[in-house]
């Protein structure tokens, strides 16, 4: 490996989010998202339109993460790509359009891990200080929530995970039950603001082990819905904050209950967040006094790099590449990749 400098192109593509990014050495010079809105007025991802959307956004936001970083497509060293877990139409667009521009520049390509790329975002070399492994990883996103143990870069363990819905679909489903757009996460955060978290009570779902379920919330959610719109009609509007703020606090009590379990099982006192959903004031300020109290040490990522962006995927191909860890052009998508 000579010392000349590392540049990585890094694609996301994986569910509504067209994203490229320029790394130089780890350091991000630039990070182009392009948010579909067209599945808002259809409450959620529609896998179709999400790859018509990829597809046309692609070449544009590239050329934007070129320009803004001042870097040019003969100076990149690979591309990394987001490979799984994912939807499949939109994986088939950033996958090979990577292999086709890989193979066209003659440079290599590295698949990347989705849910290892939330994690590994912190290991950006963008002078933020960078976490001590071993480590409690917790992926908190639309599709997914996982504990995972982190011994390595690439040595991830799954400690614990959802038994059926994601805390980010969590946010979502019930926004939508109130009235709010997709994603509703974002919204319910900030209306959750005004509010006040102790005005009614939702059950925490009995899973005994390092799993976590919330689709039994959902349900308890709907249902308190009804029950009170039937005594007043207008019983959302009247307490949208108080409402968004209790639901809120109870998806982020449930998270919480099993991160100290499993910090405390596996005597793990860094927890590494990453995904949409580390994204959330709340989560945030709960998790600065839980850690005063248990002394950890923990690790959100920066808003730009909490929901889907590609300089996660990119700051992967760096590691990989220095680890001369390549694909294949035969590099196929994968929708339920794991590690
Ligand atoms: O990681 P991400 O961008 O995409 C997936 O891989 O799923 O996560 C998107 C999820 C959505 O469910 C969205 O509602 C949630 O992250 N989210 C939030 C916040 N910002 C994004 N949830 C709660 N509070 C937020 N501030
Ligand atoms: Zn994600």
């Amino acid at each position: 490996m000579s010392n000349k400098d590392i540049y990585i192109l890094g694609i996301e593509s994986s569910c509504d989010d067209t994203s490229a990014a320029i790394l130089k050495n780890g350091v991000v010079l630039s990070n182009i998202i392009a948010n579909q809105t067209i599945h808002k007025k259809y409450g959620g991802v529609v896998p179709e339109l999400a790859s018509r959307a990829h597809l046309s956004n692609i070449i544009p936001v590239i050329e934007s993460a070129l320009k803004e970083s001042n870097v040019k497509l003969k100076q990149i060293s690979a591309i990394a790509f987001t490979r799984g877990p994912g939807l499949m139409g939109s994986l088939i667009i950033g996958t090979e359009f990577s292999k086709g521009l890989g193979l066209s520049l003659d440079i290599p390509v590295i698949d990347v891990n989705h849910m290892q790329a939330h994690i590994l975002v912190h290991f950006i070399n963008n002078s933020n200080p960078k976490p001590k492994f071993p480590f409690l990883g917790v992926t908190v996103s639309g599709g997914h929530t996982q504990f995972i143990l982190v011994e390595d870069h690439f040595k991830m363990k799954i400690l614990g995970q959802t038994l059926d819905d994601a805390i980010g679909e969590a946010f979502d489903k019930c926004g939508k039950k109130i009235g709010l757009d997709y994603p509703a996460g974002p919204e319910i955060d900030n209306l959750a603001k005004e509010g006040d978290e102790h005005k009614f009570k939702f059950p925490l779902p009995n899973v005994k082990n390092g799993n976590i379920s919330y689709s039994g919330t959902k349900t308890a959610f709907i249902n308190f819905l009804h029950k009170n719109k039937l005594k007043n009609k207008n019983f959302i509007d009247e307490n949208l904050n108080d409402i968004c703020a209790s639901i809120q606090k109870n998806l982020v009590d449930n998270l919480l209950n099993k991160v100290e379990l499993l910090s405390n099982e596996n005597n793990l006192k860094t927890i590494v967040f990453g995904g949409g959903v580390s994204a959330n004031s709340y989560l945030k300020t709960r998790m600065k006094n839980v850690s005063k109290i248990n002394n950890w040490e923990v690790y959100i990522p920066k808003l730009e790099y909490s929901t889907d962006n590609a300089a996660m995927i990119g700051i992967v191909g760096h590691l990989k590449y220095k680890d001369s860890i390549k694909s294949s052009l035969t590099s196929t998508p994968s929708p339920r990749l794991t590690f």
